[in-house]
């Protein structure tokens, strides 16, 4: 009958259309994917600051100043909320990577874990500094050196926290605050996040057989002695690590904390990691941010560019 011949030649029409439809729609998403991926390789990255927890704040700072040679660049006491914060670096917060020291009343200790692994310092001459820190009650755990046949001078010091630092004697840089290393259980899934979620670019990879690990290091531009770059290291066969208490985070500037957060939750679907703060403007200081864990559970903050310029603009009037 006519209804019936109707109906037959409309169904195959009808799943033709869905299916064409449904392609579209996965092509649509393809676009926009490939789009805020391609976005986030031209936003604006810094990396602005590390936050960690010290049981000794005004010590912690002497510490830093006296044997680092960095700057107190804001100190702040919160006893309403029992905690004091103090930033220190190289230079302004504007244009250097800074640390943020919390100090949580009544805490004097804190455990550094075994994932977080150090902060690194690049200066002309380290030596003086190594002996500064014997004098001031750090402790050296590898004496200024290069390894055999290599060129590279460094060594290795704890300060009374029990924060490891690297020191490495190169030439001057306008970022001598230029690392910090994690330990990571899958070096190329770490790669692959930092690349794609936060648009960086591996700057060197080696392997130390000999020392059983790989390190690669990623970061913004492409030399990693005038930037700043995050160490991953790969230790043969380790598959666990403590996080500690003491390492909060590292905050990294955007332009836009919505397209840079859609980038980052379609990057956790394929690598791992989840966004822990969805994007959006703080209550009280109105700063724009986002923060997520990478694979191994590591957070980073995102933090508008210009909002970040404003709140420090606030804090030093
Ligand atoms: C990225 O920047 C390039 C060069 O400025 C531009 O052609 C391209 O459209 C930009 N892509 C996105 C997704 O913003
Ligand atoms: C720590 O340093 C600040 C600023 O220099 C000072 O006001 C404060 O009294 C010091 N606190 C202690 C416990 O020494
Ligand atoms: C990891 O990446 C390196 C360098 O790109 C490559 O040589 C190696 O085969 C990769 N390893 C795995 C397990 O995929
Ligand atoms: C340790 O890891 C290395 C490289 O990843 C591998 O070649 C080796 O077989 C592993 N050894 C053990 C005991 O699992």
């Amino acid at each position: 009958m006519e209804m019936a011949k109707h109906t037959q030649l409309f169904f195959p029409l009808l799943l033709l259309s869905v299916f064409l439809v449904g392609s579209s729609m996965a092509a649509t998403e393809n676009v926009i994917r490939d789009n805020v991926l391609e976005w986030v390789k031209n936003d604006t990255h810094r990396f602005l600051n590390a936050v960690i927890r010290v049981g000794h704040l005004n010590r912690t700072v002497e510490f830093y100043k006296e044997c680092f040679g960095m700057q107190l660049l804001i100190q702040k006491d919160f006893p309403e909320k029992k905690y004091s914060k103090a930033i220190v670096g190289f230079g302004p917060q504007e244009s250097h990577f800074v640390l943020e020291l919390i100090y949580i009343y009544g805490v004097e200790k804190y455990e550094v874990g075994t994932a977080w692994a150090h902060f690194g310092i690049a200066a002309q001459d380290i030596y003086p500094i190594v002996e500064k820190v014997r004098q001031l009650g750090g402790v050296v755990t590898r004496e200024p050196g290069a390894t055999a046949g290599g060129p590279q001078v460094y060594a290795f010091v704890q300060d009374p926290n029990g924060y490891t630092f690297e020191l490495l004697q190169q030439g001057p840089t306008p970022q001598p605050l230029n690392h910090f290393q994690f330990e990571v259980i899958d070096l190329n899934r770490s790669v692959s996040f930092y690349e794609k979620a936060l648009g960086m670019n591996l700057l060197l990879r080696y392997d130390s057989p000999q020392d059983q690990y790989t390190i690669a290091m990623v970061g913004y531009g492409t030399d990693r002695t005038q930037t700043v770059f995050i160490e991953l290291k790969y230790n043969y066969n380790v598959t666990k690590y403590t996080a500690g208490n003491a390492y909060v985070h590292a905050a990294i500037g955007t332009s836009d904390v919505y397209k840079s957060a859609a980038a980052v939750a379609l990057v956790t679907q394929e690598l791992g990691g989840k966004i822990v703060r969805p994007p959006g403007p703080n209550p009280v200081t109105h700063t724009k941010t986002t923060s997520f864990l990478d694979p191994d559970g590591r957070k980073t903050v995102l933090v508008d560019n210009e909002d970040y310029l404003k709140e420090i603009k606030n804090n030093g009037q």
